[in-house]
């Protein structure tokens, strides 16, 4: 079938449309049909969907810090790759704050939704707390509560997050600091969202 004239491309030449326009409509061949043409789809375009996120931002101007949000990021992911983190850390590094600049109120959970799947429980946890965690580093910021996470203590992953935020985030605002390029945690990032998903829980 070869779809209405306005319709978008297919990924594959000898892929096809499902015409109907209401999923009610869907016959169980339909979704057979989806259900085939999205597992390959994903498998090739998940990760290189969320570095094109990242590398949107490569230009970017800066409200004030002296690098912008993409140039934190590489910094970050770099320094825990030469701190000998293994990769996963590295690239939760990359994509701690991916959401940063579009969803600056819950960026933490953001990159925990994004990620939460094909991490471990203890890095979920750290990416939703970890603006949280952050406010204790920032001695002087009006809005910072330097107790916040303090509800945490005694949690067995509240030392990854302050580590993370101590190390990899609270200082990786260096203009001088020369980072790796994007291109070098590419392959991380895709053999990362190649893993097998963790079932996530349904929202309440
Ligand atoms: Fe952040
Ligand atoms: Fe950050």
């Amino acid at each position: 079938m070869k779809g209405h004239p306005k319709a978008s491309p297919l990924y594959l030449p000898d892929w096809q449309y499902v015409e109907k326009t209401s999923l009610e409509d869907f016959t169980r061949a339909d979704w057979n049909l989806l259900g085939t043409q999205r597992t390959r789809y994903y498998a090739d375009e998940q990760a290189k969907h969320v570095l094109r996120m990242l590398a949107a931002s490569e230009h970017d101007a800066t409200f004030g810090y002296q690098v912008n949000n993409y140039r934190h990021s590489l910094q970050s992911a770099t320094m825990a790759l030469r701190d000998g983190l293994d990769e996963e850390d590295v690239v939760v590094a990359l994509l701690h704050d991916i959401g940063f600049i579009a969803c600056p109120q819950r960026h933490g959970e953001f990159a925990a939704a994004l990620l939460g799947a094909y991490v471990s429980e203890r890095n979920e946890w750290m990416l939703r707390r970890h603006a949280i965690f952050q406010d204790v580093h920032a001695h002087h910021h009006p809005d910072a509560d330097q107790q916040a996470r303090e509800r945490w203590r005694g949690h067995p992953h509240f030392e990854w997050a302050a580590t993370f935020v101590a190390r990899y985030d609270q200082a990786t605002v260096d203009p001088a600091y020369e980072c790796a390029p994007l291109e070098h945690f590419e392959p991380m990032v895709k053999r990362l969202f190649a893993r097998p998903p963790r079932p996530m829980p349904l929202p309440d």
